[in-house]
């Protein structure tokens, strides 16, 4: 922050012990207003106190915009809803993601040119992969692996300049779907089949996942860009969870391959990316005669049992999330595509329908988020359950990648390093263990 911006900014006093002590305060271009405590510790000695950080901005980020009380989601300034069309383009909003703009002709065309280049893995590094046990979640082999790159491609362990931080990316983004759909195929005992470099990036996931040797897998256009879409709305979503375990990790100049691999692990937990696979849980058990509908919302809503309406609640949206209203007319669409149906979509809706009526759920202002519906258009394209947070993690990656880049390129960036309020035992002597 420049002295001039600080200069421009407001200022809020606060009084604590008699003291008054005056801080800044920013507008962002949207209008949210911020206290700036940076200085109070090192100034004043305090802390602020914000556990889960829910009222705490860690960085100044031009990435994406929400809006969560009127369910706004933006990609550099650009509203989610414009990417919901026909054949729109994965590729294009990452790189727009991380580079700040949507890409010119010739920037795409350099981009896709590195993602063919790189869409092999190391043969290394897929012998590697046979040594995990069989039955790995597939998140823990994405995790590995990516990790495990920092041994392969080494030349990125340097600080990156522009040039080499794109070739970077777009190694990460090539080879993290090869990883993935190798993932399903030695989980499933299947041989690998190799990248296409003539297909597009989502017909070419689509390819090592279902083709078979000596028989190409058809991949649908409606399906190319169901995926794309699904894609599109999971590739940022500002300081959640997992971004912000990049950060930290980043902060600490560690390379982006152990960032991202911190980012896929977070992603991973339950009430973050992992509740896409507990939401076709829930609807699996309900269709196989579990629990009822009703039932689910009771459970969901009894303090005493730790399950969750999974798919629903959200920390910033209180309001519809858009994600969620886009992948629900997109599940109609894909169906309707495909001539098929899937009993869980009437069960998903009918659980929808009971939550948005109830007092629990409507007094929370909880409503269905991205995991609600994106599980119901995957299984339509025959990915299993199990691979659902790894689908995420794919179209997440961009967003990761823009965070950390956006961290890293900030001059005033520090180690993140937050503080405590020790609540142990005073000041006591060690006792050697005959007296205790
Ligand atoms: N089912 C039942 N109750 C819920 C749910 C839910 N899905 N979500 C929130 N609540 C309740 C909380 O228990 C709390 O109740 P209380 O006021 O009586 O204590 C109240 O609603 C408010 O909760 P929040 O403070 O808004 O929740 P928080 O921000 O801590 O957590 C979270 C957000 C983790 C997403 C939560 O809503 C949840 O667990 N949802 C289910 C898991 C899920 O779908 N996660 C995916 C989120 S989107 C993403 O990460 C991609």
């Amino acid at each position: 922050m420049s002295q001039r911006e600080k200069a421009l900014s407001d200022t809020a006093q606060l009084t604590v012990d008699g003291k008054s002590i005056e801080l800044p305060v920013y507008t962002d271009t949207e209008g949210g207003r911020a206290i700036d405590v940076s200085e109070l510790y090192s100034k004043h000695r305090y802390i602020t106190y914000d556990p889960s950080l829910g009222s705490t901005g860690i960085c100044r980020s031009a990435v994406t915009y929400i809006d969560g009380d009127k369910g706004v989601l933006r990609y550099r300034g650009i509203p989610i809803e414009q990417f919901d069309r026909p054949k729109p383009n994965f590729i294009e909003v990452a790189w727009m993601l991380i580079f700040g703009h949507l890409p010119t002709a010739a920037e795409m065309s350099e981009f896709r040119g590195m993602l063919t280049q790189y869409e092999l893995l190391h043969e290394g590094l897929t012998h590697q992969m046979h040594y995990i046990p069989p039955k790995a979640p597939p998140m823990v082999v994405l995790s590995s692996m990516i990790s495990m790159m920092a041994c392969y491609y080494e030349e990125f362990l340097m600080p990156p300049d522009e040039q080499s931080f794109m070739m970077q990316a777009a190694e990460l983004i090539s080879k993290v779907r090869t990883i993935a759909a190798f993932t399903y195929r030695r989980n499933s005992g299947l041989p690998f089949i190799y990248p296409d470099p003539s297909l597009r990036y989502c017909e070419n996931f689509l390819h090592m996942m279902f083709s078979i040797p000596y028989r190409q897998y058809e991949v649908l256009p409606e399906i190319e860009d169901a995926l794309n879409l699904i894609l599109i709305l999971h590739a940022d979503h500002e300081q959640n969870c997992s971004a912000s375990a990049v950060r930290v990790v980043g902060s600490a100049k560690a390379n982006l391959f152990a960032s991202i691999s911190a980012g896929v692990n977070a992603l991973w937990g339950p009430l973050h990316g992992g509740a896409n696979v507990k939401v076709m849980q829930m609807l699996e058990s309900i269709y196989n005669g579990g629990k009822k509908p009703q039932e689910c919302i009771e459970a969901a809503k009894d303090k005493s049992n730790p399950f969750r309406l999974y798919g629903f609640g959200h920390r910033v949206y209180k309001n519809y999330d858009p994600r969620a209203k886009i992948l629900k007319s997109a599940c109609d669409r894909v169906f309707a595509k495909l001539k098929t149906s899937d009993p869980l979509l009437e069960i998903a809706r009918e659980l929808e329908g009971l939550a948005l009526e109830d007092p629990y759920f409507i007094e929370r202002k909880l409503y269905p988020n991205v995991d609600f519906y994106s599980g119901i258009i995957l299984r339509a394209m025959g990915i299993p359950t199990d691979m659902f947070t790894v689908m995420f993690a794919i179209g997440r990656l961009p967003g990761w990648i823009a965070q950390w880049k956006e961290q890293y390129d900030n001059p005033s960036t520090r180690i993140i390093r937050p503080r405590q309020i020790y609540t142990g035992a005073p000041l006591n002597d060690y006792k050697p263990v005959d007296e205790r």
